[in-house]
């Protein structure tokens, strides 16, 4: 197949951030992805209706042609008043990011204190808005550290008490990157699915980090760290599976270049510019081109409720070459040669 011809695509989980950034980086978005779900892990969280909807209106202030769909943040100080407020102004996402697991988390509630917020859930629940949440267990009990490559796995039990007590509570499980976590999905019901990344399933655990775990790749440094290529094949055969209850959401995390050199680095990786060419390699180097359409534009708008995107994209098999960088921020990829085009 020279091009393909689809629906226009879904992004159901990115980052745009704020101010200049934001300015940067949404037209790589915008022009691929009509809709997508904003998430709020700005310094300050976007966590009461007046913030969501303050940086809704900054995103249309820069690009009325993206429709962002808010989220709001699960943080220490959510009420179910407030979620019902964030829910009577369109508000249907509720973002959850544990403490302590990723860029500008602080706020987040720790996993073993979740069922503080079980009347935040209720509300949630009752409402039928969608929770969705980055699933890592940072510590365990004790408050050790767990290591990185099991930090998806461990933050299955409390999912899973989640899910037992909130029955029909629909649940997204971000950028799974794990074969344990995509078979728990799939078992669970079917109120549950799972966004997956491209470079989940293009990266290994030893692209990024050396044996003793000393960082290596800090371009390539996100959370949940990529794993072991056990974990990268399911994703990508899951990707490709057609099953819909994983869909697209591209994790594209924009971090300016002084940042990503830090130690440790910053935590995150922009793919915006690259990620619907990249889908298109996956997906034809893996005979399945004909699926792509369900994975980035059908199947995340289905689980969410919302109609399909107005409009087609066309994607053709033609080489050109990724920018190194943006406005100081690295493109992923950059200076690599790629064999399929957004046009
Ligand atoms: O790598 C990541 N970057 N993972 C996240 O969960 C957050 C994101 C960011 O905001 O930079
Ligand atoms: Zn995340
Ligand atoms: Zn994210």
């Amino acid at each position: 197949m020279k091009e393909i011809k689809i629906s226009a695509p879904f992004d159901m989980h990115l980052h745009l951030r704020e101010g200049q950034m934001l300015i940067n980086v949404l037209p790589y978005t915008s022009a691929v992805f009509p809709r997508g779900v904003v998430m709020g892990n700005l310094p300050i969280p976007v966590d009461t209706a007046e913030k969501a909807i303050k940086y809704k209106s900054e995103i249309l202030a820069d690009d009325v042609t993206f429709n962002p769909i808010m989220t709001i943040m699960l943080t220490r100080n959510t009420t179910p008043a407030i979620i019902r407020e964030a829910y009577n102004h369109g508000i249907k996402v509720i973002k959850y990011i544990p403490e302590g697991v990723s860029t500008n988390s602080e706020y987040g509630v720790p996993l073993n204190k979740l069922h503080e917020f079980y009347e935040v859930m209720e509300t949630a629940e009752e409402l039928g808005m969608i929770l969705s949440g980055h699933w890592e267990a940072p510590f365990n009990i004790n408050g050790n550290p767990i290591e990185e490559l099991c930090r998806e796995e461990e933050a299955i039990p409390f999912l899973a008490a989640i899910i037992n007590c909130f029955p029909k509570l629909k649940i997204v499980v971000e950028h799974a990157s794990t074969y344990g976590m995509i078979e728990y999905v799939k078992n669970a019901p079917n109120t549950v699915a799972a966004t997956l990344t491209a470079h989940h399933a293009l990266l290994d655990y030893s692209d990024v980090c050396d044996k003793t775990g000393k960082i290596i790749g800090s371009d390539l440094y996100c959370k949940p760290i990529a794993k072991k290529a056990i974990d990268r094949s399911a994703v990508l055969q899951t990707m490709i599976s057609g099953n819909p209850k994983f869909f697209f959401g591209s994790d594209s995390a924009p971090h300016y270049a002084e940042n990503k050199k830090r130690t440790p680095p910053a935590a995150g990786i922009f793919t915006a510019p690259v990620v619907m060419p990249l889908l298109c390699e996956i997906f034809d180097n893996n005979n399945a081109l004909s699926k792509i359409e369900n994975f980035t534009s059908r199947f995340g708008p289905k689980f969410y409720g919302l109609p399909l995107n107005e409009g087609k994209i066309t994607v053709r098999r033609e080489k050109w070459t990724v920018p190194y960088e943006t406005n100081g921020i690295k493109i992923f990829l950059g200076r690599r040669e790629l064999n399929w085009k957004v046009v």
